[in-house]
């Protein structure tokens, strides 16, 4: 795998020609991309523990280290940046700090697995996320400097899909679980998504943002319920079914029938939960 550090670099994003007036007043850019920076940013937790499970894997652990972290590390301190400057009165690190300290005990090595190859899955599974989620804010986003931004950083993501994808069938050629064992582990991770850290990401950004203002699970849920109209308008349906059942190599006739049903049931989801 190619491990040469990012293709872009935060020079490259014209933060002084940002147009704030396009986003300074929406509470839920902020808190989405406010939350998306602290994610982002506390990878090298996450992939310390990866670099941990995967020891002895000298060529996945490089590709880690090299590529992988410092590009998800990259996309937090840009977001970070686009935040500060585009709400400057909010203290981002005391934000972080709050997040960190209630999410940190989440990541631990001992939640991996539970065996390499289904790791690797799962980290497909979070790159669709974080592939389709970056699109769809390339998107949707009002203001050109962001959709620059979301641009570069969706197209990081689509790489660490393919990266976690190739290390996914190298382990899979030997330990070989069925179709089905894969297809468990990435439905399990794909309900597992919308869990903790979301949900502790934009409770940090809003109480610090708005400290008068408490922040419950039911704002949380409205919040949600909020970005599911987003999602509804331009969450890219097709790719992420396409790449969450790439790791099955379903027979192409039964992939025809599946993904559109996926498709279909997704949009269900998602209109659902408004
Ligand atoms: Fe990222
Ligand atoms: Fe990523």
């Amino acid at each position: 795998m190619m491990n040469k550090g990012p293709g872009w670099s935060l020079e490259d994003i014209a933060y002084q020609d940002i147009d704030r007036s396009r986003l300074a007043g929406h509470a839920d850019w902020f808190g989405l991309l406010a939350a998306s920076s602290f994610v982002e940013i506390l990878s090298d937790l996450y992939a310390r523990n990866l670099a941990e499970y995967y020891a002895g894997d000298d060529d996945l652990c490089a590709w880690l280290t090299q590529k992988w972290e410092k590009e998800e590390m990259q996309h937090g301190r840009a977001l970070r940046r686009y935040v500060e400057t585009v709400w400057p009165d909010f203290d981002w690190e005391r934000g972080f700090a709050g997040f960190r300290a209630q999410y940190g005990p989440y990541c631990q090595t001992a939640l991996l697995g539970p065996t390499r190859t289904l790791e690797m899955a799962a980290r497909c599974v979070v790159e669709t996320g974080t592939a389709s989620f970056y699109t769809m804010i390339h998107d949707l986003s009002p203001e050109p400097v962001l959709t620059t931004l979301a641009g570069h950083i969706r197209n990081d993501e689509v790489g660490h899909y393919k990266g976690f994808y190739h290390y996914y069938r190298r382990y899979q050629d030997r330990e070989s679980h069925s179709r089905w064992r894969v297809g468990r582990e990435l439905w399990r991770r794909v309900a597992e998504i919308d869990s903790e850290d979301a949900y502790l990401a934009v409770r940090n950004a809003y109480q610090v943002r708005y400290p008068q203002q408490p922040f419950e699970p039911a704002d949380f849920r409205a919040f949600r319920s909020r970005i599911s109209g987003w999602m509804r308008e331009a969450y890219p349906f097709p790719m992420a079914v396409k790449m969450l059942l790439k790791p099955l190599s379903l027979p192409p006739a039964v992939h025809r029938l599946v993904a559109p049903m996926l498709i279909g049931a997704a949009r269900g989801v998602v209109a659902l939960s408004r």
